[in-house]
């Protein structure tokens, strides 16, 4: 194929061109702004060049980036460079209208053609290009008898935030390098870029600190896993048997330079002044009482600088100059949530401090505190970022909001940015799943997949005039029931695809039924690539219906649930009733399928619905319905211990 390698857009056959609803559409995810689905193919072959032009180092990372994803599964040797090929990568520093991140793919039988204003831009373009391709393409082993082509399409396609973002704790637990990158290649198929990288808490300190080598040296490891895990659920363990570990100065440059090659920013975390006790372990003296918290774990809470000692900021300063000379990015992290003000109240030196600095209260304090660290890291160059608390006795003039329980509309009214992870839709370590018994073990909550896929970041209540100052959103990994990568992705994925994108696509372009038929094929590429995922059963994301409260009674009764949309075919099904909530469950003695009102199927056994469910699913062997026929489900239930109890029941094919 000797094309031309960046054929002029303007000669495009626009008539070709259908809408995008089409159901020849390939499953984007995130879905891109604007696609037209043209009518042929381009054909990837052993043959096929990839050319970019300016000769750049970037963009020629780029073009060898898209080639090392594509040689694996293809076979193919691909050569990258030289004038002439039939896949074509173009900075166009002209083509303003895309921005800093958006790119145009175009792809004809003939050729593909990518071109953006920046190499971010073109970075993205390869990644829908890849996405263009079977599912397969993913796999890091050759695939055979897959033919690798690409539909015909026209993409013009630009985030609509600029922070779309993941966190991972690896202080509660601890994840290698090698993990970590794990997570920014997934990070990197969704269009993710930034990670968060939340490096200290009470129960580890992660990063090397030249200066206070021991922060890591004895601050990165504990007695065992904590938090009751089972001890063989991680690897991460030293010689001597205990549980920890630390990225050297060099791991992190690694990691850094793995995610500048996707895209990714990483925004570090030091937690202060609270959430310290990893670093207090060894600085006790930094400590309001001068003790050291005792053996890191699951049981330190409470651990605080004192913020009357000078000391402190001193320590502060130190450690972050080194985050700083490590970490090239604008934002540093400072935590600042969930600060106890107890040892405050009862310490001298902090009491001392408030009365010097004309403070009110313990809360004016934890304002000092940040606003004295936000000088420190400005006068690095750098933000402060930091979560909701640090809205407590003022914010920091020039700082950053991570909402997570409130303060977005207060801290943009007031003219400061602020990133959406709230606990309502971006606890990626809360349940996906009422099925509690199906789950792994967490730290609780509920943020089904379609909670996720709902969110909408800018909050309702804020004025059009302040939207800008919301950068964007991002799901948070905390790890106190996590302790191994493939667990960190179940609970990231699918979920991680639909904050992609809420935080990418445009809010007109969301929607959750065509998100549903893309899922499978997206799946499919996480199986490829090996990302762990929970797996997504459309099914699932469904419930049949509910019960509630109101329609509770100690009597046996019969309620009914609309099943016509959810059985499709004959065959058999299984219907689970999942307690929720309530000091109650419910008592069920049968359920039958209605076609038409006429039973069709009936299941007779005695069953429980609650904390601890007994035999709570029905199995129906049921014809295929007949055309335009309504289904209902009809279960005969009381309520047991009271009547305060809810639920959802869930219908499926049985064994799925
Ligand atoms: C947080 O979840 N404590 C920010
Ligand atoms: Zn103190």
């Amino acid at each position: 194929m000797k094309n031309n390698a960046i054929p002029i857009l303007g000669t495009f056959a626009l008539l070709l061109f259908q809408s995008l609803e089409s159901s020849a559409a390939p499953a984007l995810i995130p879905q891109p702004a604007q696609m037209e689905i043209g009518a042929g193919q381009f054909t990837l072959t052993a043959q096929t060049r990839i050319v970019f032009t300016p000769e750049a180092k970037e963009v020629a990372a780029i073009a060898e980036y898209l080639a090392g994803h594509l040689r694996p599964a293809t076979g193919f040797a691909l050569p990258v460079g030289g004038q002439t090929g039939a896949i074509g990568l173009q900075l166009d520093s002209t083509a303003k209208e895309l921005g800093a991140e958006g790119y145009r793919l175009k792809v004809i039988p003939q050729s593909v053609t990518i071109c953006a204003q920046q190499p971010a831009g073109l970075f993205y373009g390869a990644v829908t290009l890849l996405q263009l391709l079977p599912p397969e393409i993913f796999s890091r082993q050759a695939v055979k008898g897959v033919a690798w082509t690409m539909p015909c399409v026209k993409i013009s396609d630009q985030p609509r935030f600029g922070w779309r973002g993941l966190m991972l704790d690896v202080s509660r637990h601890f994840f290698s390098k090698e993990e970590v990158k794990h997570l920014l290649d997934a990070m990197a198929l969704h269009k993710f870029n930034t990670f968060h990288w939340h490096l200290t808490d009470d129960q580890g300190w992660r990063i090397e600190i030249k200066k206070y080598p021991q922060l890591t040296q004895a601050g990165a490891w504990r007695k065992d896993i904590g938090f009751g895990l089972d001890p063989k659920s991680s690897t991460a363990y030293g010689p001597d048997g205990r549980y920890g570990g630390f990225y050297t100065q060099d791991d992190i440059r690694e990691v850094l330079a793995y995610a500048q090659a996707r895209f990714i920013t990483i925004v570090p975390e030091i937690e202060m002044p609270g959430h310290a006790g990893a670093i207090l372990s060894q600085f006790p003296d930094l400590a309001c009482d001068g003790k050291a918290p005792g053996e890191l774990g699951a049981g330190v809470h409470a651990s605080v600088y004192c913020a009357g000692r000078e000391d402190t900021f001193a320590y502060i300063e130190n450690v972050l100059t080194e985050v700083v000379a490590l970490f090239p990015g604008k934002y540093l992290h400072i935590g600042g949530d969930e600060v106890p003000k107890d040892n405050w109240k009862k310490c001298a030196k902090c009491q001392a401090r408030i009365k010097a600095e004309g403070l009110k209260n313990e809360h004016e304090l934890q304002s000092y505190f940040i606003r004295r660290v936000e000088g420190l890291v400005n006068a690095k160059g750098r933000t402060l970022i930091g979560w909701s608390e640090i809205r407590e006795g003022g914010l920091a003039p020039r700082a950053t909001l991570m909402d997570w329980i409130g303060g977005a509309v207060e801290g943009a009214n007031g003219g400061h940015d602020v990133v959406m992870s709230p606990t309502s839709h971006c606890y990626f370590d809360y349940c996906q799943s009422q099925r509690r018994s199906r789950e792994p073990r967490s730290i609780g909550g509920y943020i089904p997949l379609r909670k996720v896929y709902d969110f909408e970041p800018i909050p309702a209540k804020l004025a059009p005039e302040q939207h800008k100052h919301i950068l964007g959103a991002q799901g948070n990994l905390w790890t106190e029931y996590i302790a191994s990568l493939k667990h960190v992705e179940y609970m990231a994925f699918p979920r991680g695809a639909a904050l992609a994108e809420v935080t990418w696509s445009p809010a007109a372009a969301k929607n959750w039924d065509s998100f549903v038929q893309r899922m499978p094929v997206h799946q499919q590429r996480l199986v490829a690539a090996g990302i762990g995922h929970r797996e997504f059963r459309a099914v699932e994301e469904t419930p049949a219906g509910e019960w509630k409260p109101k329609q509770m009674s100690t009597e046996f009764k019969t309620l009914t649930w609309d099943l016509t949309a959810l059985v499709k075919d004959g065959g058999a099904y299984a219907a689970e009733f999942v307690y929720n909530r309530g000091k109650c469950g419910i008592a069920l003695r049968s359920a039958s399928v209605l076609q038409n009102g006429v039973e069709i199927a009936k299941d007779v056994h005695d069953a429980f619905a609650g904390a601890n469910s007994r035999k709570n699913i029905y199995t129906f062997k049921l014809p295929k319905p007949a055309p335009g026929a309504k289904l209902t489900l009809q279960a005969s239930l009381r309520s047991d211990g009271g009547t305060d109890s809810a639920g959802q029941i869930f219908v499926s094919p049985a064994g799925k």
